[in-house]
């Protein structure tokens, strides 16, 4: 990092801007709330109340993914930091960059670090974010990406030696296609010696899966109601959020958990921005996330398949998460 002691202030680039993201809604709710069973993107959870109530989920007892994922790199960022090499860290779906610093403190440690990309759809939760590490690390350049990484990871910025970090497990928030296309996409945005770093959690036994997405307080029951108050704000529904209860699975066969939002009697909802008026039959279900749990060899399957050789995994102690290094093949 250069040597300076005053904070340089972040730059944002802003790819996704508030006609943007309320046209992309507009297609997807539509196409979502037409289809059967019905669906929507979790992309829409993450307005400021849904960033906030993520924050909240990872300190919960039962919520043990950020907790395993941190102890992973409190133990190996070094050696990360290491392997990788890199003057720039990538973080997509950084959200409030809590477990950044981690990955910060040992890349400074190499020497090397010159520069962080944080990249979120959440304009307002990477600006906040930004402007607190530009504080926190004198000399580091930040320049912030708001975007969505199913349509902008082209508009990353280029030049030096980059280290993309996907953590938190939100690659398993994307069905196989989705996973696959994100995959193959990054894999052509990454030049010969810049590294991905992947958080994934792995497939566990179904009650620990289960009490991480149905704690005892309700805070992941309100999170998941969070997508129809953004829903009644943004397009003018009128959804009755706690007409709605909260009604997690595990899929077995695709190795998922998946958020459902289940009416509570029927309900008859109008969507005024689309002139839609949509029909919820009493228990009807609405899907609104799944978060695929991995096998390592599963996984390293799936980066070969779009283009990654494995350069490293680490293991949580008690085997519930892991972090992955691999580089591009070329
Ligand atoms: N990386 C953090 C936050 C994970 S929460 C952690 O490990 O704790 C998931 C983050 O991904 C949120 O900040 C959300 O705004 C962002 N996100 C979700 N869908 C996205 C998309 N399509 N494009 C870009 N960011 C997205
Ligand atoms: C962001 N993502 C990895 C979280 C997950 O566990 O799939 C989102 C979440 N949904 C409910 N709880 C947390």
């Amino acid at each position: 990092m250069a040597p300076r002691d005053r904070a340089v202030p972040p730059a944002l680039d802003v790819h996704v801007t508030a006609d943007d993201l309320r046209a992309a809604m507009e297609r997807d709710v539509r196409d979502g709330l037409t289809s059967t069973p019905k669906s929507l993107p979790p992309v829409y959870f993450y307005d400021d109340r849904g960033s906030q109530l993520f924050d909240a989920i990872t300190r919960l007892p039962e919520y043990y993914p950020t907790r395993a994922e941190r102890g992973i790199l409190e133990i190996a960022a070094k050696e990360m930091a290491e392997l990788a090499a890199a003057d720039t860290l990538v973080e997509l779906g950084a959200g409030t960059c809590e477990k950044t610093r981690v990955l910060l403190d040992a890349m400074a440690a190499t020497g090397h670090l010159a520069r962080y990309v944080p990249f979120d759809v959440s304009a307002t939760t990477i600006q906040r974010a930004a402007g607190e590490l530009a504080n926190e690390y004198p000399g580091l350049r930040v320049h912030a990406v708001a975007g969505d990484f199913h349509r902008h990871l082209g508009r990353i910025p280029g030049g030096g030696r980059r280290l993309f970090a996907f953590l938190g497990g939100t690659v398993g928030n994307l069905d196989p296609d989705q996973r696959r296309r994100f995959l193959a996409d990054l894999d052509t945005v990454l030049d010969p010696g810049d590294r991905l770093l992947l958080g994934t959690d792995l497939v566990k036994d179904r009650g620990t899966l289960l009490a991480a997405y149905d704690d005892a307080a309700g805070v992941t029951a309100e999170f998941n109601r969070n997508v129809l108050h953004v829903l009644n704000r943004e397009l003018g529904a009128d959804f009755v959020p706690d007409a709605f209860a909260h009604a997690p699975r595990w899929n077995e066969g695709d190795h998922r958990i998946e958020m459902w939002l289940r009416a509570d009697g029927p309900q008859r909802v109008r969507i005024a921005a689309l002139d839609l008026e949509v029909v919820f039959d009493d228990g009807e279900e609405l899907l609104t996330e799944i978060s695929t749990k991995f096998t390592a060899d599963g996984l390293a399957d799936e980066l070969a398949s779009c283009g990654f050789e494995l350069e490293e995994q680490w293991l949580a102690d008690d085997g519930a998460f892991l972090v992955t290094l691999s580089r591009p093949l070329r």
